[in-house]
């Protein structure tokens, strides 16, 4: 009999298969051979350190297959200098953006999510606020304290400082829509473990691709580490202009750093600045307070 699978490999399938279902995806690949050339490879194709780094995956990455993604591969070359890739393109991210897709339907398609064991210890969701047009994304790393409690996201301390830097901005937070990497709070706020974001950060990629803002913020290392697929600090990159999915993407410090470091908020103001003039924006204040 031909092309019967083996019943564990086809049960295994499956489910694979209605996990990438239930976060949206449905096509993502085609074949090597009949993919064009690309321009701007780095994203694509991960250098030597990418399939060291995802060595262990089960997930086909350019490198370690023969599977090319499918949407990137007509893109015009971007104009910032990409950074050095630690880690290929999710099979989401290779994925063409879906058509209609809307942060309700990435909310209804979350559902109850005990996808990875932050469900276990978390009070609610906190899946992102404010406007699903907005030209401006704020990307966190995880919920705190505070967050786990309200179900929304920089409502704490350190949101209390992002919230003055947006309306430094002269915006408000209704104005622009602020999300975080992995939607359940870290068990004492630790940083997400690289499966926990791996497992959660399809969302944050369709809720960026439903938004499709003009200027992506990375507040700290783990949310640019995520979007840019790269494990270099922060500080080799932070106040650049970079690309994400045809948005241009800037990283900064996350607010709680410059709750710990008060002196690094002029280097924050003047990245905010750099998207404020992107944005046209003018000013409220002279600095941060
Ligand atoms: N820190 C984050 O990264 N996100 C939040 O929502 C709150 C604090």
């Amino acid at each position: 009999m031909r092309g019967r699978l083996d019943e564990t490999l086809e049960h295994l399938l499956t489910k694979r298969l209605r996990f990438y279902e239930d976060l949206g995806i449905k096509l993502f690949y085609r074949h090597r051979a009949a993919a064009p050339r690309l321009e701007n490879p780095t994203f694509l194709e991960p250098s030597a350190a990418s399939s060291k780094v995802d060595a262990s995956s089960s997930k086909p990455t350019p490198a370690s297959s023969s599977w090319k993604p499918l949407a990137t591969a007509a893109k015009p070359a971007p104009k910032w200098e990409p950074l050095p890739v630690a880690q290929g393109p999710t099979l989401f991210e290779a994925a063409e953006r879906v058509e209609g897709d809307t942060l309700e339907k990435i909310r209804a398609d979350m559902g109850d999510c005990m996808r990875c064991r932050l469900s276990k210890c978390r009070n609610t969701i906190v899946f992102g606020d404010g406007s699903p047009r907005a030209e401006l994304v704020f990307v966190g790393e995880g919920p705190g304290a505070d967050e786990d409690a309200q179900g929304l996201p920089f409502v704490g301390r350190a949101g209390k400082l992002l919230t003055q830097m947006i309306e430094a901005m002269g915006l408000a937070r209704k104005d622009v829509y602020i999300c975080n990497v992995v939607k359940c709070r870290p068990p004492e706020n630790r940083t997400p473990e690289r499966d926990e974001i791996a497992t959660c950060s399809p969302f944050l990629f369709r809720q960026l691709d439903a938004i499709h803002p003009k200027v992506i913020v990375c507040l700290g290392s783990v949310a640019a580490q995520t979007l840019l697929h790269t494990n270099r600090g922060i500080s080799h990159f932070r106040g650049e202009w970079l690309e994400y999915r045809g948005a241009r993407l800037l990283a900064t410090y996350h607010p709680a750093y410059l709750l710990r470091n008060p002196n690094a908020k002029g280097d924050v103001w003047k990245d905010l600045q750099k998207v404020m003039t992107v944005l046209g924006l003018t000013a409220k204040k002279g600095k941060l307070a």
